[in-house]
């Protein structure tokens, strides 16, 4: 062997060296720390989940950390909504959202943030373990739909864990899995079969699964998503507006007597039909990036603002740097924050001008009732993007229209007020 070809091998030797490290580093799939799981199905405690996956189980302690979200919306503690917007008092008037309605923190806290809210009591059923818990699969398994009608009291003694590895995976195989049937049964009428769903999809799915709209079936108290006629706002108040299952309203307004929905949480609604979503960018992209430690690749557990890692949460994708991102975040929360409050503050004063009418001798009952239902439409607008967590951001042109819509049927809903009140109107 020459000198030439010894230094060519030498080189090469160290040029594989290098690369086959760098390789290890990037690795295109994330490592996980123990390849075959012993994990039993029905298994749902997260430390025994831990043993196995120390990296995804430490990022998802972390969701018992209690912080603002720098915007100044959202964040992961405890504050009442009606600080920010007192007209919500006036609007969820006469149900307990009027009571307590706070900013919702960690997945780790789900369990306990039930117990403890002022919207529960004696009555309360087991329909609202459905998305709190991972205990729902055998909860469904034993007893189908009926755990939902069975006291809440009775499924929280077995519910013991929140939110946690089993809502999401399948501890044999570890693949991403629907634990909400109500999820699964709303897709199947819109033809998507969720056991066949790809590995991009599941990445909101599995989110979609409780972050959504939905409703309890009147007598059974089945969890019920609104999705049969589309995820558009416009698409679900028709779907509403039929009564389905007998389904007519969540209360009724003492005020304006007007029979009303409260909306939930629509999280997917709004992101499915965004840029982002629409581009193919999952939930996860954004709530769950890719983090390092030890040279190891996972996914981060701590699901929360992404903000407080803006580098891994959005630079992936975007190169703009993390202020300029940050400021159009805030940016688009400003925005929708201003017309969110104006329309509620519009909303608030239609069912007083509801309520003065109907206080008139000889008020115009046909009037009167298209009022009504004009203040119901508003709100179930209104609602959709406050109920929704984002303040936004999931899809801004969506929610900037839709608190256009809230805010002009409020001012349709006072001006049949005043017409039903017999006072004239130009
Ligand atoms: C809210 C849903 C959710 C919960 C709860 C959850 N995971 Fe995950 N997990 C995911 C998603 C989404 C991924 C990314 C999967 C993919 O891209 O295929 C993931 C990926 C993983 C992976 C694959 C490697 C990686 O990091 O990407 C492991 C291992 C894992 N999770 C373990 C756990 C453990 C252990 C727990 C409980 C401590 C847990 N997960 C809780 C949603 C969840
Ligand atoms: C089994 C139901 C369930 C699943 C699955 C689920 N979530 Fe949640 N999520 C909740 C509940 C309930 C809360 C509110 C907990 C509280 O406030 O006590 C919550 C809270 C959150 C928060 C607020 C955290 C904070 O710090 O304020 C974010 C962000 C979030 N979820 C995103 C996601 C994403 C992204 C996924 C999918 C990867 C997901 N969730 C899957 C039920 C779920
Ligand atoms: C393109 C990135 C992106 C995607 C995709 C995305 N989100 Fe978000 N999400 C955000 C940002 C940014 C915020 C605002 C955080 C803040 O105000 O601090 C947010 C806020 C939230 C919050 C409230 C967090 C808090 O601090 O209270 C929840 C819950 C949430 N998202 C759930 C979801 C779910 C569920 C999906 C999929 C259906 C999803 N997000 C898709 C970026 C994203
Ligand atoms: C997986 C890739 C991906 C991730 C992660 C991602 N984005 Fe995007 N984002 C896109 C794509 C694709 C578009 C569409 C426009 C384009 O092609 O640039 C977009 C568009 C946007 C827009 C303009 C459109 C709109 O809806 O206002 C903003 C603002 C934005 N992203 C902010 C963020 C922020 C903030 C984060 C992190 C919380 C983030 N993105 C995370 C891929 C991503």
């Amino acid at each position: 062997m020459s000198k030439r070809q010894k230094s060519l091998i030498a080189l090469l030797s160290v040029l594989l060296l290098f690369f086959g490290f760098v390789i290890m580093r990037i690795g295109v799939k994330p490592v996980n720390t123990v390849t075959a799981s012993k994990i039993p199905a029905g298994e749902y405690d997260p430390a025994v989940w831990g043993q196995y996956y120390p990296l995804q189980y430490a990022s998802f302690k972390m969701t018992r950390e209690e912080s603002p979200s720098p915007t100044g919306y959202g964040g992961s503690i405890i504050v009442q909504k009606s600080e920010m917007q007192p007209e919500i008092l006036t609007l969820f008037k006469g149900m307990p959202f009027s009571k307590d309605y706070g900013e919702d923190r960690g997945h780790i806290y789900a369990l306990e943030d039930l117990r403890e809210s002022k919207r529960i009591g004696p009555a309360s059923k087991g329909a609202c373990i459905t998305c709190k818990t991972p205990y729902v699969e055998q909860a469904y398994r034993e007893m189908g739909w009926g755990y939902a009608n069975k006291p809440l009291a009775e499924m929280m003694t077995n519910a013991k864990h929140p939110v946690s590895c089993a809502s999401c995976h399948d501890p044999e195989t570890m693949n991403l899995k629907i634990t909400n049937p109500a999820f699964t049964e709303a897709q199947a009428r819109r033809g998507i079969d969720v056991t066949k769903a790809s590995r991009e999809e599941m990445r909101s799915f599995v989110c979609a699964q409780c972050h959504s709209e939905y409703y309890f079936e009147p007598g059974t108290m089945r969890v019920v998503f609104p999705w049969d006629k589309g995820l558009k706002p416009a698409d679900m108040y028709a779907y509403y507006s039929e009564k389905p299952n007998g389904f007519a309203q969540d209360w009724q307004h003492p005020d304006s007597k007007a029979p009303m929905l409260k909306a939930q949480h629509p999280d997917y609604e709004l992101f499915a039909t965004s840029t982002h979503g629409k581009a193919g960018v999952s939930c996860a992209d954004c709530h769950m990036p890719y983090v390092r430690k030890d040279g190891q690749k996972y996914s981060s557990h701590w699901v929360t603002s992404p903000l407080k890692n803006i580098e891994a949460s959005c630079s992936s994708c975007h190169t703009q740097g993390t202020v300029w991102l940050e400021e159009r975040v805030k940016t688009i929360q400003d925005q929708t924050f201003e017309l969110q409050h104006m329309a509620g503050q519009n909303i608030a004063k239609a069912h007083q001008a509801i309520l003065y009418a109907s206080n008139q001798p000889d008020v115009n009952q046909q009037e009167l009732a298209k009022a009504r239902e004009l203040v119901r439409q508003a709100q179930w607008y209104w609602d959709l993007l406050s109920a929704e967590n984002s303040m936004g951001f999931h899809n801004p042109s969506q929610a900037l229209n839709t608190l256009g819509q809230a805010n002009e049927l409020a001012h349709q809903a006072i001006q049949s007020a005043n017409l039903a009140a017999g006072i004239k109107m130009f």
